[in-house]
């Protein structure tokens, strides 16, 4: 009990910490943190404190992630593993990196304990540091700070269509592909699932896709005619501008998940509608495109990035 009392006292410092209220303008956030949190802190500088995941949101955003088999998942401050091997568990493989050893040697016992350390390594790594580039699902309880400060290299390092969930904490301006919320209603203690004594225990999930890099200036020929796109990209948003001959098209829909694009503009002239679908491969776009219109028929759609 006392434990979770700790663990609830510490998110929510992690959540006061993410709104940016000054920890040490209240005393009574002072003694939290000097007695409770300051403790459980080791030696090494650790950007997040130590706060686990509960195994219901654990579940959520393997689940969100659609996360199993063929997957390599990484998880970016580990603490005692339970992310990586609930992952293993449902058939993926990973690993999880965390500078803090006690939290280490937790997380290899428990994969043992799971029967899963075949699938998982755990690695003492400075998660600003760590290459994460092979992994496919990154996992994340850290804080908005921190996940800000992961960004850029999260969108330059994975692959398109990697997929990344983050516990409580979002990306800013970084809208997520979802959101959802998960009451926390039962706790594990001892291991006997009981009623969570904490009145209001919601947690959210934050999920997005790392987007293929779209923005630029393409182009492609059909049926003759030649087309030029420019891209406006922000992260997944994009706001393309289509023109063929002295047609600017109407772009009526967009989307961009993973490396899968597709785009549906219209000619303002003749009505003729283009449905535009595709695979970003670096610098080509590979795809099909519906022309319809007084005859409805169905071309490849080979676009070139320019500039
Ligand atoms: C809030 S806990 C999350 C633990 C686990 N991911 C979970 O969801 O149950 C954050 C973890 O990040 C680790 N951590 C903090 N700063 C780190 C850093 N720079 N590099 C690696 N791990 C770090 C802490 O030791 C802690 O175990």
């Amino acid at each position: 009990m006392e434990n979770l009392i700790l663990q609830s006292l510490n998110r929510i410092f992690m959540k006061l910490f993410a709104l940016k209220k000054v920890l040490f303008r209240t005393a009574g956030m002072a003694i939290v943190f000097t007695v409770l949190v300051f403790p459980q802190i080791n030696a090494q500088d650790l950007d997040v404190p130590y706060v686990s995941t509960p195994q219901s949101v654990v579940e959520k955003m393997l689940e969100v992630t659609d996360t199993g088999p063929g997957d390599y998942v990484i998880d970016l401050g580990c603490g005692d593993g339970r992310i990586v091997i609930s992952a293993a568990q449902r058939g993926a493989y990973g690993h999880g990196v965390d500078l803090d050893p006690e939290r280490l040697r937790e997380a290899r016992s428990n994969a043992r304990g799971s029967n899963v350390s075949d699938k998982v390594m755990f690695l003492q790594e400075d998660l600003f540091k760590t290459d994460f580039s092979r992994a496919n699902v990154i996992t994340m309880y850290l804080l908005s700070s921190v996940n800000l400060k992961l960004r850029p290299r999260l969108l330059d390092k994975l692959e398109p269509g990697t997929r990344v969930v983050s516990h409580d904490f979002d990306m800013g301006e970084w809208t997520p592909d979802k959101h959802l919320q998960v009451d926390n209603a039962n706790i594990s203690l001892g291991g006997w699932q009981i009623d969570n004594p904490i009145a209001e225990d919601t947690h959210d999930i934050y999920y997005w896709i790392i987007p293929a890099k779209v923005g630029g200036q393409w182009e492609w020929e059909t049926n003759g005619k030649n087309f030029t796109m420019t891209v406006e990209q922000k992260f997944q948003e994009i706001y393309p501008q289509i023109s063929t001959g002295n047609a600017t098209l109407n772009v009526k829909k967009t989307l961009l998940k993973g490396e899968r694009i597709s785009i549906t503009a219209a000619n303002p002239f003749n009505g003729n509608e283009y449905v535009y679908n595709g695979r970003v491969e670096g610098s080509r776009i590979m795809g099909t495109v519906q022309i319809r219109g007084d005859n409805n028929t169905i071309e490849t759609w080979t676009a070139k990035l320019m500039k």
